[in-house]
């Protein structure tokens, strides 16, 4: 954040200040009043849990200097009353970004997809944090709340500015490309992750074009022409496009993507011809999309091939509990991917799996229950356990009653030498895995956030030692 008067931020929140004109904001801008320090400024949100206007009397005590608010508080705090602090969030997120670049200093870019959005992040603030200060997202902060919240954590030092863009619903997009105005817009893929939520794929690329359709002409959009949805929205862009993918016509081009235990390798085919083999720590090729995608923005930002390359080959993890591999002294691999879980994530995973499976080893898929499928649930979990069979991994374990649909489908698929178990406990399924795992086998564990599977796979790291 950087220096407001309270009178100049209450016109810009579109508030009533109550309180000082005179003073100022000088430090970071905070729903969490733990995280407040001298000179703050707290934003009340009724949450879900807990309604932030009981905090403001705790942010003051740690030093905040005023605090937004969608009811007045007693008259010796200084307030700015607005209507809906949620929105008076974006609104200063907005102001913050106009400010930035007005001074000149600044590039935005804005990423958003079904699946890789936090991955392409975290690939892109490794590669841009070598060309100068770089604000980005902690872990998933990309939806109405998260993203004007990450965005404000961008000062005058920063150059280039990281921005996640999740979807929850119509206008969800447009709403944070309009805060974050991209210099460099990034569409990863449209798949079917919370497609119950937005009711059908057509739908959920509208939702994700929103981000093509808010692109200025001076900006740049980096597409996926290996996607056929997301090929479409260069007809809604007024910015020039760039592709990505393996397609012959990507600007940005994935050859001879090879999985290996210890990481995944592909030559890159740049704009200008030149090739160059990039060796990834993560593993799962369609990790190599998301490093295209975060190459094409970077080069687009000025970052050198030589920085690109350092920092996509530096990169050990994702981020926690995406593909988080982890050998156990025991010899037995853990690929931990249970953070979240959509049909194609689902796929992606099990097919490294399998990949990992021919090159030699025993391969274990602990599934969990896939969520926010509306009437696709059904299907798609019975797919999956389809999937399984016809991968041909060595051992299914299905967790929790909401995935038993994945245990039928493997059993009905028919015959394969591998074999599949179910349990309705994480515990129960802990027990079975500690009795079969030996050296060299790998594991995927994967499901939703609200299957808690994350969990199983940390103790699974344990078990062992
Ligand atoms: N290009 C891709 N295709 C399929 N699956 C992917 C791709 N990129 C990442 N994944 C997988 O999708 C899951 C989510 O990855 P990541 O957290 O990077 O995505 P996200 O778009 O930020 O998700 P969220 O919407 O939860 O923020 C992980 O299981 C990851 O391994
Ligand atoms: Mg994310």
């Amino acid at each position: 954040m950087i220096e407001i008067r309270l009178s100049e931020l209450a016109s810009v929140l579109q508030g009533t200040l109550i309180g000082d004109e005179d003073a100022s904001v000088t430090s970071t801008v905070e729903t969490d009043s733990r995280l407040i320090s001298p000179g703050s400024l707290f934003f009340a949100k009724p949450g879900e849990d807990a309604d932030g206007h009981d905090f403001v009397s705790d942010a003051i005590k740690h030093g905040a200097i005023a605090a937004v608010v969608e009811r007045q508080l007693p008259d010796q705090i200084n307030q700015i009353v607005v209507q809906d602090s949620v929105k008076a969030l974006g609104l200063l997120a907005a102001w913050l970004v106009s400010e930035l670049r007005s001074r000149g200093n600044i590039q935005v870019v804005g990423i958003t997809g079904s699946n890789g959005k936090t991955t392409t992040k975290n690939m892109l603030r490794e590669i841009l944090s070598k060309v100068g200060p770089t604000t980005a997202p902690i872990e998933s902060y990309n939806n109405h709340v998260g993203a004007p919240i990450s965005i404000l954590r961008a000062d005058a030092q920063t150059q280039f500015l990281i921005v996640e863009m999740g979807a929850k619903g119509l206008g969800s997009i447009d709403y944070l490309a309009r805060i974050a105005s991209p210099d460099v817009g990034v569409i990863l893929k449209v798949g079917l992750a919370h497609v119950g939520e937005f009711g059908g794929i057509e739908k959920t690329a509208t939702i994700k074009g929103e981000l093509a359709g808010a692109m200025q002409p001076s900006g740049k959009l980096v597409l996926n022409c290996d996607d056929s949805l997301v090929r479409k929205m260069k007809e809604i862009s007024k910015a020039p496009v760039v592709w990505f993918g393996t397609d012959a016509e990507a600007n940005y081009r994935a050859e001879d993507i090879t999985l290996t235990k210890d990481g995944t390798s592909f030559t890159m085919c740049w704009p200008d011809g030149q090739k160059e083999t990039i060796t990834l720590k993560i593993i799962g090729d369609f990790h190599v999309m998301n490093a295209l995608a975060a190459a094409a923005a970077a080069e687009l930002l000025g970052a050198s091939k030589k920085q690109i390359l350092d920092g996509l080959e530096s990169m050990e993890l994702a981020e926690r509990w995406r593909m988080q591999r982890m050998v156990r002294p025991d010899g037995v691999t853990i690929i931990n991917d249970a953070y979240n879980a959509s049909p194609d994530s689902m796929k992606a995973a099990l097919q490294t799996l399998a990949q990992l499976g021919r090159l030699g080893s025993r391969t274990v898929a602990v599934l969990g229950h896939m969520a926010e499928l509306g009437e696709l649930s059904v299907a798609e979990h019975d797919a999956i356990g389809r999937l399984v069979v016809r991968l041909n991994i060595s051992q299914l374990v299905v967790v929790g009653d909401e995935a038993k649909l994945i245990h039928m489908g493997a059993s009905q698929e028919g015959s394969w030498d591998g074999e599949s178990q179910f349990f309705s406990t994480i515990d129960e399924a802990l027990e079975y895995l500690r009795g079969i795992l030996s050296q060299g086998d790998t594991v995927l564990v994967k499901s939703s956030k609200s299957a808690n599977l994350r969990f199983l796979g940390d103790r699974l790291m344990e078990a062992a030692e």
